[in-house]
């Protein structure tokens, strides 16, 4: 039996689904003569960890245990109550963490899995890296901070994985390194990383007023509780530097030319996100129609898309091919489509749910299972 200690940051959404997946997939793991042993787990302000790392992980009880707490609102400190694990909270995480790295790299190894949405994560994961931890993220700030943090993060490439930060759970970055690898160069990335974006884009090729169209997606949950979040584009600046990275680009978050979908003039210090929904975004209706008539007279649509090719790495809306990939994309689906000498003619296209707890948790699981022969001894 291979035994992976993992240590897991995060409880939200994603953290607990992965509980959730690790707990049922018990059954297959044990076939497959995999044993996953949580020994810790953590949230913003407190660690929970198993009594002796070394001989005990939190059983199968308490981390449904900790999931229900979580998701009620409450604290990891809750816990204590519960018996059979230590508490820990503020400087001292950091100080354990990597005594548990310590301790277990004589035996076994430790495996940190990033499912916070934290950008003061990166510290604590790059000295892990430094004693020889595996490192496994649904995380993308660690990885688009500085070049410095990215190349101590990478350093052992083996022993990192970050499948679930692009496209949540679609194959995207083994898809990428497999052609890597393989000695075929890629020329060219363009897709649409934003389930939210990608519903807007093809609801207003339709004819619905933008502004309509946003507030329906915010109505039915796709978007995050201040659609300027989504609408600025960061996020899917993050996932173009994660792949441009991969790429072997040597830049950083501030050199990606990224469009906004709101004027500075209607940002969160000027307005609250009821007067920028109800009285900001009609204001931008005009321009958009005049941009979808001006792209159909082509034979083309508009679609918010990362792309990246020769020295240009840019998020924003582009004119595509009506009957390509990207253009016949329709709700919130993600779509990449890769060109290489391989792929140069008819794209390689990966394409499916792009958001979403599960398949993003199952992409973090199946990166844990993909390092596990680094843990054979
Ligand atoms: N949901 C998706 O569809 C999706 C898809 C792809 C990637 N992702 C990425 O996956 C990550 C998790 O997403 P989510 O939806 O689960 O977010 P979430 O519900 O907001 O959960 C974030 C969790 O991280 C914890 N946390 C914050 N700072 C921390 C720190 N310094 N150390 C350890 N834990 C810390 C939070 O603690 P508290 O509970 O104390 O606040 C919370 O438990 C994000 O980076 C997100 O971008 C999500
Ligand atoms: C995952 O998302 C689904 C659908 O949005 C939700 O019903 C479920 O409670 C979420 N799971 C967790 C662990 O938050
Ligand atoms: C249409 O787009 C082209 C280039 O993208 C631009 O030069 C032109 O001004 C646009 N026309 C209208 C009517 O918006």
């Amino acid at each position: 039996m291979v035994n992976i200690p993992l240590l897991l940051m995060g409880c939200g959404e994603v953290g607990r689904q992965l509980l959730h997946h690790i707990v049922s997939c018990r059954p297959l793991h044990s076939k497959q003569g995999v044993m996953l042993r949580v020994v810790g787990v953590c949230d913003s302000k407190s660690m929970v960890a198993a009594p002796d790392v070394l001989t005990s992980h939190l059983d199968d009880e308490f981390l449904l245990k900790l999931c229900k707490v979580k998701s009620s609102g409450s604290s990891l400190q809750e816990l204590a109550n519960f018996g059979g694990c230590q508490v820990f909270s503020g400087q001292e995480i950091a100080r354990k963490v990597m005594e548990f790295a310590a301790t277990l790299r004589k035996l076994s190894g430790l495996t940190l899995v990033d499912c916070s949405a934290s950008s003061q994560t990166v510290e604590l994961l790059s000295q892990a890296v430094n004693l020889d931890c595996c490192v496994v993220l649904a995380n993308k700030k660690p990885l688009t901070s500085s070049l410095n943090d990215y190349d101590k993060l990478v350093s052992q490439p083996r022993r990192i994985r970050h499948e679930s930060t692009v496209g949540a759970g679609l194959p995207v970055i083994s898809s990428i390194n497999r052609i890597l690898s393989s000695g075929d160069p890629i020329f060219r990335i363009i897709g649409s990383l934003s389930g939210t974006l990608g519903y807007v884009m093809s609801e207003v090729e339709g004819g619905r007023p933008f502004s309509e169209v946003v507030n329906t997606a915010k109505r039915l949950g796709y978007t995050e509780p201040d659609p300027r979040d989504d609408l600025s584009g960061m996020d899917v600046a993050r996932k173009a530097l994660i792949l441009a990275r991969l790429l072997g680009r040597r830049i950083n978050l501030d050199s990606i030319k990224v469009e906004s979908l709101y004027p500075v003039e209607m940002g969160p210090d000027v307005m609250s996100v009821d007067e920028f929904l109800s009285n900001g975004l009609p204001l931008l209706d005009k321009d958009i129609q005049n941009r979808i008539d001006n792209a159909s007279s082509k034979g083309k649509v508009l679609r918010y898309v990362c792309l990246i090719e020769e020295s240009r790495c840019e998020v924003g809306i582009q004119e595509v091919a009506k009957d390509s990939a990207l253009g016949r994309l329709k709700g919130s689906d993600n779509v990449l489509e890769i060109y290489s000498r391989c792929y140069s003619k008819q794209p390689l296209v990966i394409q499916g749910a792009g958001a979403g707890n599960d398949t993003t948790a199952a992409g973090v699981l199946a990166d844990i299972l993909d390092i596990q022969d680094l843990f054979r001894h």
